[in-house]
C-alpha cells in the first residue's frame, strides 16, 4: 500500500517517462489516462506485464491477489472518475503526480470554457481528494503563468501575467492549492516547467512544440514552419530533467516553498534551433505569423529547485542530439 503512486496523464509525453522512472525506483505505479493525447500501448512502452482496469473496478482492485503482480496498473479513464477520486480519498496512494491536462495554448484561447473545465475545475476535485486521502499532490504547472512580463530570468516570485486560459488555469490551480493547504491541510507542490522536449515527444499534432514538430516535418521532407521572425527564445528542458524534478520534490521535506521553476537556466532562439536543422541539410522553411497567446521569451531561474538538490543534467546540444537520433535525422 505505501508504495502505490498515481500518475494522471501517465501515458503522455512527460507522464510516461515519469511513470517508467517511478516503476524503476520500485513504486507500484497506477497510471490513469483517457487517451485524449496518447497512442502508447502501456505493455509495449513499460516492457512489463500491466494490469488494465476498467475505471469502476479501480475502487476495489487488490494487487496482492493479482497473479500478474503488476508493477503498473493502467486505467483508461478520466482522472476525475468517481472511482479514482474515491481511491485517492481513501488514503490508498502515497503520492499523486498530476500531469493530465489539455496543455495547448492556442486551443485554450479558442475554447476558454472547455480549457478551464479540463485544466482547472477537474484539478480542484483531484486536490480535494488528495487532501482527504493525506497524500502529496505534485502538480505540473507551467512557465506560461509568467506571460510576457519581460522580467527575465523568471523567478518564482516574478510577476505573473498569463496570456492564455491555459496559463491562467494553471496559476489559479496553484492559488487554490495554497488555499486548500490552509483550509484542508493539502500537501502540495507545483513545478513550473519551461519548454519540455526529448525523444518520444509527438511531432505530428498542431500543438507539438517546435523541436519535435520540426523533426516530424524534416523526416517527411516537408518544410519547417517558422512563426514570426524566429527570434522568440525558449528555455528548453529535457524530459529526463523534468522527471528527476518530480521525483525530487515528491521525496523532499518541504517547508513553506511550494512552487518551483523547472528549466535549464539557458534559452535558445527558434532561429538557433533552425540552424541546427539547416546544418543537417533541412533548410526548407515556411514563414507564418506568430501564434496567438504565445509568449515571446522564456528563461528560468532555477536556484530554488537547486537548493533542494536537483540539477538539470542534459545540456541543450546533447539533448537535441538525442532527439535527432530518436527521429533518425
Ligand atoms: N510539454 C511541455 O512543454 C509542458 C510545459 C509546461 C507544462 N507542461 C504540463 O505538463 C503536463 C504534461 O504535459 P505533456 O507535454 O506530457 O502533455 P501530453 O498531452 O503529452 O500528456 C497529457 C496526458 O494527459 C492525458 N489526459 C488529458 N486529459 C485527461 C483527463 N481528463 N483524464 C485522463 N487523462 C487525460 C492525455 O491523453 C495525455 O496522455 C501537462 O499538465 C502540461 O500542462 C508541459
Amino acid at each position: 500500500m505505501k508504495n502505490n503512486v498515481l500518475v494522471t496523464g501517465g501515458l503522455g509525453f512527460i507522464g510516461s517517462n515519469l511513470s517508467r522512472e517511478l516503476m524503476n525506483k520500485g513504486y507500484r505505479v497506477w497510471v490513469v489516462d483517457d487517451y485524449s493525447n496518447s497512442k502508447l500501448d502501456p505493455e509495449d512502452f513499460f516492457k512489463t506485464p500491466v494490469r488494465n482496469l476498467v475505471s469502476a473496478l479501480s475502487r476495489y482492485y487488490d494487487v496482492q491477489t493479482d497473479p500478474k503482480s503488476p508493477k503498473i496498473v493502467f486505467i483508461e479513464a478520466d482522472f476525475n472518475h468517481d472511482a479514482i477520486l474515491e481511491r485517492i480519498s481513501s488514503g490508498f496512494f502515497r503520492k499523486v503526480f498530476h500531469l493530465a491536462a489539455k496543455p495547448r495554448v492556442e486551443w485554450s484561447v479558442q475554447n476558454p470554457m472547455e480549457a478551464t473545465d479540463e485544466n482547472f475545475n477537474k484539478s480542484l476535485k483531484l486536490a480535494i481528494a488528495c487532501a482527504t486521502g493525506n497524500c502529496r499532490l505534485i502538480f505540473s504547472s507551467t512557465s506560461a503563468v509568467y506571460g510576457n512580463t519581460g522580467e527575465l530570468p523568471s523567478t518564482e516570485n516574478s510577476k505573473t501575467a498569463p496570456t492564455s486560459p491555459y496559463g491562467l488555469s494553471k496559476l489559479c490551480c496553484e492559488q487554490y492549492f495554497e488555499l486548500f493547504e490552509n483550509l484542508y491541510g493539502l500537501d502540495w507542490v507545483a513545478l513550473r516547467y519551461f519548454n519540455a522536449y526529448g525523444p518520444g515527444q509527438d511531432g505530428s499534432s498542431p500543438y507539438s512544440t517546435a523541436v519535435s514538430s520540426w523533426c516530424s516535418k524534416a523526416i517527411k521532407g516537408e518544410s519547417l514552419r517558422k512563426d514570426g521572425d524566429g527570434s522568440q527564445s525558449r528555455d528548453l528542458v529535457h524530459v529526463s530533467d523534468i522527471v528527476s524534478a518530480n521525483i525530487c520534490v515528491s521525496e523532499a521535506e518541504l517547508n513553506e516553498e511550494k512552487v518551483f521553476n523547472v528549466g535549464l537556466g539557458k534559452s535558445y532562439t527558434n532561429n538557433y534551433i533552425l540552424e541546427k536543422f539547416s546544418s543537417r541539410g533541412y533548410t526548407q522553411i515556411t514563414e507564418a505569423s506568430e501564434r496567438e497567446g504565445d509568449v515571446k521569451h522564456t528563461l528560468a531561474n532555477i536556484d530554488k529547485l537547486r537548493a533542494l538538490g536537483w540539477e538539470p543534467n542534459v545540456g541543450f546540444e546533447e539533448g537535441l542530439e538525442s532527439v535527432f537520433d530518436y527521429w533518425g535525422l
